[in-house]
C-alpha cells in the first residue's frame, strides 16, 4: 500500500480501500530483493471464463528498467494461461511497455457479447466497470489506454 499510494495520488493506479487490497491478496505476485524489501507487485483479476485483467502492476521507482515489471507481467500471464484465460485486459499509461509484451490497443468497443456484458454489469468491482467503459468511472480512466492480449494457449 505504501508503494501504491503515490501512484494512486497521481492517478496512475486506481484508488482502492485497504480492505480491497487484503481481499485480493491472492491475486498478487510480488517481487522482493534478498533482504525481503518489496520491489514491485501486480495482480491478475479474473472477470469471466475467458477474460482477466492485469491490474495494480508497479515496480519501485528507483528500480525501474531492470526487468522487474516484465518479470511480474510474465508471471501474471503465466498464471492466466494456467487458469485457461484466453484474453487479458489492461488499462494503462504504459502503452509501450504492454505493447512489448504482446498487448494491442483495443479497437473493439464491444469486447464481450451482450449476454456477458449484462452479467459483468452486475459486478461491484471498479476495474470491471472500467473494462466496460461505464460513464460513472470515466473520470478514473481519463488518458489511460485500453489494451488487450490474446493468449495462444
Ligand atoms: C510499467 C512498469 C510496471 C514497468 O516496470 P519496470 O520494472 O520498469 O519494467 P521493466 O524493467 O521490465 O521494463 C521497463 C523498460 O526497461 C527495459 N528493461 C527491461 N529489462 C531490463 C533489464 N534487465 N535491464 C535494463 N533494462 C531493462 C525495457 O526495455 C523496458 O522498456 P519498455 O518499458 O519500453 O518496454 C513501471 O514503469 C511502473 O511501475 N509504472 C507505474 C505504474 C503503472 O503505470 N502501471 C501500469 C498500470 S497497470
Amino acid at each position: 500500500m505504501e508503494m501504491a499510494s503515490p501512484l494512486v495520488d497521481k492517478r496512475v493506479l486506481v484508488a482502492k480501500e485497504a480492505v480491497a487490497y487484503y481481499e485480493s491478496i491472492q491475486e498478487f505476485l510480488i517481487a522482493e530483493d534478498h533482504d525481503g524489501q518489496l520491489l514491485g507487485f501486480g495482480a491478475l483479476h479474473v472477470m469471466w471464463e475467458d477474460l482477466a485483467e492485469v491490474r495494480t502492476l508497479a515496480s519501485d521507482a528507483s528500480h525501474r528498467g531492470r526487468g522487474i515489471g516484465s518479470a511480474l507481467l510474465e508471471g501474471l500471464l503465466q498464471r492466466a494461461r494456467f487458469l485457461g484465460v484466453q484474453r487479458v485486459f489492461c488499462l494503462t499509461f504504459e502503452v509501450d511497455f504492454f505493447r512489448r509484451h504482446g498487448f494491442v490497443v483495443m479497437e473493439d468497443q464491444r469486447p464481450v457479447d451482450p449476454d456477458v456484458y449484462a452479467e459483468l454489469l452486475r459486478s461491484p468491482d471498479e476495474g470491471v466497470a472500467e473494462f466496460l467503459d461505464l460513464a460513472r468511472v470515466k473520470p478514473n480512466t481519463l488518458g489511460n489506454t485500453r489494451m488487450i492480449l490474446h493468449l495462444d494457449s
